[in-house]
């Protein structure tokens, strides 16, 4: 099972016993970390440069190291080559599957991904790849992997956040100045610009990039030469491994750099975070969709029919939308627990929070794939929109505000109103319709101006305050979000590179 060279297993020396089959398979971790192969490469070959820094590889295997990582780091692409090669094309979620399906199996014996890059890079450079273990622990190696691993699923979110948000402007723009009734308690409250509405979901966007921006931050120290628990048994300059993988420094304490993995927790929670959002826009899309509301005609591109009932358009996209941010949420909190009362440093639970990552950063993949082509196709029934903006007593706050304008203290204002608006409900008469002499017996402080105060336009504008609906204010707050947006474009990473 092993030669002079490689043994089968990374630590297999103090062992004279083998491994339980079952529980062998049941412990390896490659059938998920093979994913981490370029973090993984990545981080080998930083860790290359400073073990030749520090005399442990002569410049010529530290060039043969290196070119042998590369090599190692294209088995993925090699893979992928001969599956389509076989196959024809195939989707991109299907090719990544059967890519990790075949390189797992080509490797039975690699019981991690760092396992596995050590063995192929036997495979290319013989005995010396065994060196590039010197004065490293794969407890540093795994941390250093996930750190790589979340920053590129951060930059990955970033991009598709702002694509998003994007959308939600070009569609806001479009809507001009249409309007909407707003609610609360799902009741209707006011009328609103569509505009506003939707630079709302702007607004949590933004939070949510700024969430994702901090993480990014805070995660960006590198935990190579952390060696298993005390610190590198060499005297490493940590800092070239550090620079060479884009992080700002080496971390500050070997123990916190091998068990911690706060990183992951953060990203987990500004995408829990960031899912609660996504659900809340799916949830009113899905409402405002249905015959009752009526406000938007489902994309068809978007939306399934019914196997059973011919007459079915159903919001598919926003139905999984809003079930995605439960897995979400799941796995920030598979991740909390899975921390919660581990002693100091690594323990081997942390290998159960990889999964939770990966998925984390699928489900935002694929929601932010479909969500600013979803956004950008949608048609409002701004008709609809208006006449339920216009209906139901909407500007009783604004004619409410009329008298208070004329003196007449805010809480007897609001008395005056309900009784107005009471009167209506008996007349089925919206506050317009009532004649002024009738109002009159309710307050003398009504007069013919009364009707311009509470048209739908006066209704908008009467909130011209920052981030109120005033027609002038949404224009402001319009091209405001625009120009934050493209700023953020412009400086964010557009490739997610790892390394
Ligand atoms: N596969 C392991 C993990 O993901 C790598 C670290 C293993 N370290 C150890 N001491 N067994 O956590």
């Amino acid at each position: 099972m092993s030669n002079e060279q490689q043994p089968a297993k990374m630590w297999s020396g103090r062992f004279r016993e083998p491994l339980d089959r079952t529980f062998e398979q049941w412990q390896r971790s490659f059938p998920f970390d093979w994913r981490l192969l370029p973090q993984e490469v990545a981080a080998s070959k930083a860790h290359a440069q400073a073990i030749a820094a520090a005399d442990i590889l002569t410049p010529a295997e530290l060039e043969q190291t290196l070119a042998g990582l590369t090599r190692v780091g294209e088995r993925a692409i090699n893979w992928s080559n001969r599956i389509s090669a076989t196959s024809g094309q195939v989707d991109y979620e299907t090719s990544d599957q059967q890519i990790g399906a075949a390189i797992v199996a080509s490797a039975p014996q690699a019981e991690d991904i760092h396992h596995f890059v050590e063995l192929e890079l036997t495979k290319e450079i013989g005995a010396l790849a065994l060196k590039l273990h010197t004065g490293r622990s794969r407890n540093e190696q795994i941390a250093t992997d996930m750190r790589l691993f979340v920053r590129d699923a951060i930059d990955a979110t970033t991009n598709g956040l702002i694509a998003w948000a994007k959308a939600l402007i070009v569609l806001a723009e479009s809507a001009d100045v249409a309007t909407m009734p707003s609610y609360t308690h799902l009741q209707r409250a006011e009328p609103v610009l569509v505009a506003h509405w939707l630079l709302a979901y702007v607004s949590m966007i933004e939070r949510d990039l700024s969430r994702l921006a901090d993480a990014r931050t805070r995660l960006n120290l590198c935990p190579l030469g952390s060696g298993a628990v005390a610190g590198a048994t060499l005297a490493l300059d940590r800092t070239l491994a550090a620079f060479a993988l884009q992080f700002d420094a080496p971390t500050p304490n070997s123990m916190d750099a091998t068990s911690d993995r706060d990183f992951m927790l953060d990203f987990a929670q500004a995408a829990s975070t960031l899912g609660l959002h996504i659900s809340r826009f799916a949830e009113e899309l899905t409402l405002y969709s249905t015959a009752e509301f009526g406000f938007l005609d489902l994309p068809e591109a978007y939306s399934t029919g019914s196997s059973a009932m011919p007459q079915k358009k159903n919001p598919d996209l926003t139905e999984l939308a809003r079930g995605k941010s439960a897995r979400l949420l799941g796995a920030a909190t598979s991740l909390a627990t899975l921390v919660k009362g581990l002693p100091l440093a690594y323990n081997k639970d942390l290998q159960e929070g990889q999964e939770q990552i990966f998925d984390i950063a699928d489900t935002l993949a694929g929601l932010l794939s479909v969500l600013p082509g979803f956004t950008r196709s949608l048609k409002f029934r701004f008709e609809k929109m208006k006449t339920a903006a216009e209906t139901g007593y909407l500007n009783a706050m604004a004619a409410a505000t009329y008298l208070s304008n004329k003196g007449v203290p805010f809480r007897k204002a609001h008395e005056i109103i309900g009784n107005a608006v009471r009167l209506g409900l008996e007349r089925n008469l919206e506050l317009n319709a009532l004649p002024l002499a009738e109002l009159q017996t309710f307050s003398e402080h009504f007069a013919p101006d009364f009707f311009d105060a509470i048209t739908l336009q006066a209704t908008l504008d009467c909130h011209d305050v920052i981030g109120g609906t005033a027609t002038s204010r949404v224009a402001e707050a319009l091209t405001a979000a625009r120009t934050r947006i493209a700023s953020l474009a412009s400086s964010s990473n557009p490739e997610g590179a790892h390394g």
